[in-house]
């Protein structure tokens, strides 16, 4: 039975991509794996990166429109699927949060950030397990904490605080970072708690 996390904003460079790479290494790493990055943005950037670094363990797929998305997801024989969605468009990522069991989204401390998860949150159906992750944190500034209180404030689960590192920001050009892995584990035991996977959840 597969669980199929998404990792969703409609806004650009918020932080997908490194989450949903991160994600599936985690899983690996914590004897969850294998997974599978399923990379529905047409900037493949996802893939680019897997490709270039690949990491043992984890697989990817390029399905950069809705129909190849609805297909991929399903396809493979891991447990653990995770889709990296595109920035706007939004018939794919309606194909992506239609069929994810939960989802993760990424998103930075200010400006119209807020604004953005929220126009994603009306996306995903009720009865989803969703939380967000803060990306390239601030840690110990005032803002971010800011930031989680007012998501606590919404009712919004934040499952992670993912602290700004060179080495996180240097994508494939060098190893996963190590403390991003253990962020990123500890979404990944957020975004899997209580989840079914699929067949049973509906
Ligand atoms: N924890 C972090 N520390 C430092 N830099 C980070 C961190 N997380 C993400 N970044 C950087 O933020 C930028 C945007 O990240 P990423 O490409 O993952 O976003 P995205 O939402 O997938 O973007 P797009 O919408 O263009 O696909 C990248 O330069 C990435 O390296
Ligand atoms: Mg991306």
């Amino acid at each position: 039975m597969r669980t199929v996390i998404a990792v969703t904003n409609v806004k650009g460079g918020v932080g997908k991509t490194t989450s949903a790479v991160y994600l599936a290494a985690a899983a690996v790493r914590s004897g969850r794996g294998p997974a599978v990055v399923v990379d529905a943005d047409p900037q493949a950037s996802g893939a680019e990166w897997l490709e270039e670094s690949p990491v043992v363990g984890v697989r990817v797929v390029e399905a950069p429109t809705a129909r190849l998305v609805a297909k991929a997801m399903d396809a493979g024989r891991e447990h653990l699927a995770v889709v990296d969605s595109p920035p706007g468009d939004e018939r794919t990522v309606r194909a992506v949060l239609e069929r994810a069991d939960v989802v993760v989204i990424p998103t930075r401390v200010g400006g119209p950030e807020p604004s953005r998860v929220r126009a994603t949150l009306e996306l995903v159906a009720p009865g989803v397990r969703r939380g967000i992750v803060i990306c390239a944190a601030r840690t110990g500034t005032r803002d971010l904490d800011e930031a989680v209180a007012r998501w606590a404030d919404e009712g919004e689960d934040v499952w992670g605080v993912v602290p700004e590192r060179v080495a996180i920001a240097s994508g494939s050009g060098a190893p996963l970072s190590i403390v991003g892995l253990v962020h990123y584990e500890n979404v990944l035991i957020r975004a899997l708690a209580r989840t079914r996977g699929r067949g049973s959840a509906r």
